[in-house]
């Protein structure tokens, strides 16, 4: 039988597409494109798969990203990715890549979005899940390379759902970007910023009012800041969790400080997201299984979960409405 908190219909939020490539396709692109390895063995690269931190995940996540040349091989990633999402009951996601981990590799702006493109074009069709991206700046690089990454990426704004900010956290607030997301917001684009995942909740203030997100990426640490919980319930922020990150990059210890009981009684809207589920050992539908064995994620709160997640997107109303039609009928 599958597990109800797979089939459950649902949409992911956050969810890098390079923090897709599992082991395996590492190693056949690596093949393919001629890059040399230090691990013999997917086995053995995913044996280094033990975090400590967000950093010590950036540092093998971007080590790994060497593989990736060519248009076609985003194309492979970004189809491996939906293929396993269909099977944990997805039906609209909302992609984050990384043009500028791409970059120092010689892979262009139309390498990029013709690769992903090809996939995600398809996407509904093939998969019954419809998509959208959103380019995510590397904080760790300074608002002026941020601004130079959009330049380069303005010819394909018609692929861009949004722009967000990912990477380091710590030592590069949002605010070193808002020149970056006005521009962007004056595109028109859809803005969100990861914040307070291991950053300050001073952070998470300055993407909402320095930066205008709409969404905030993981969030989890607005719990230490009163204020910051009230607004966030006043002006329904909704807030894009990750459990099996969280947990693997020891932003929690234990499944006993993860605060999913906690924000669900303060009323936040949350969703349940995979972040890089290629290495923090499961996918959408696993995060919602782990929640639900570890976190006190009952059958009701999955519903509420769910609907938050197709709530929170920037899906076509259309297609909300028929999604959330779906879930209501589900079960
Ligand atoms: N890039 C990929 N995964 C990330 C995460 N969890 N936090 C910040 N940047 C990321
Ligand atoms: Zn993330």
């Amino acid at each position: 039988m599958i597990q109800p908190e797979m089939a459950l219909p649902k949409a992911e939020l956050h969810l890098h597409i390079e923090g897709t490539m599992e082991p395996d396709l590492v190693f056949r692109l690596a093949r393919r494109n001629d890059v040399p390895l230090r691990f013999a063995s997917p086995e053995a690269l995913a044996g280094a798969y033990r975090f400590t931190s967000l950093q010590s995940f950036l540092d093998i996540y971007y080590e790994n990203m060497a593989v990736l040349r060519q248009a076609e091989d985003f194309t492979e990633l970004a189809d491996d990715y939906l293929r396993r999402a269909r099977e944990q009951g997805v039906r609209h996601a909302e992609i984050f890549f990384d043009p500028q981990a791409h970059r120092s590799r010689g892979v262009s702006a139309q390498a990029l979005m013709t690769g992903l493109g090809e996939s995600l074009s398809k996407s509904l069709d093939r998969f019954g899940i419809s998509t959208g991206l959103i380019l995510c700046f590397l904080r760790d690089q300074g608002g002026e390379a941020a601004m130079e990454c959009l330049r380069e990426f303005l010819p394909y704004r018609d692929q861009l759902l949004g722009v967000g900010l990912d990477s380091a956290e710590v030592g590069h607030p949002p605010s070193d970007f808002r020149a970056v997301f006005e521009v962007a917001r004056a595109e028109g684009l859809h803005l969100v910023a990861h914040a307070g995942e291991e950053g300050p909740p001073e952070y998470v203030w300055q993407a909402l009012d320095l930066l205008g997100v709409e969404r905030i990426d993981h969030g989890v640490r607005c719990l230490e800041d009163p204020d910051l919980v009230r607004r966030l319930r006043d002006e329904a922020v909704p807030l894009t969790l990750c459990p099996l990150s969280n947990l693997r990059l020891k932003v929690f210890d234990s499944w006993e400080q993860f605060p999913l009981r906690r924000m669900l009684a303060e009323n936040l809207v949350v969703s349940i997201n995979s972040d890089d589920p290629a290495y923090f050992g499961g996918y959408v539908g696993d995060n919602y299984a782990a929640a639900s064995r570890h976190a006190g994620l009952d059958p009701a709160a999955a519903r509420r979960v769910a609907a938050a997640s197709f709530e929170a997107s920037f899906i076509d109303p259309a297609r909300r409405a028929d999604c959330l039609a779906e879930l209501a009928a589900f079960g």
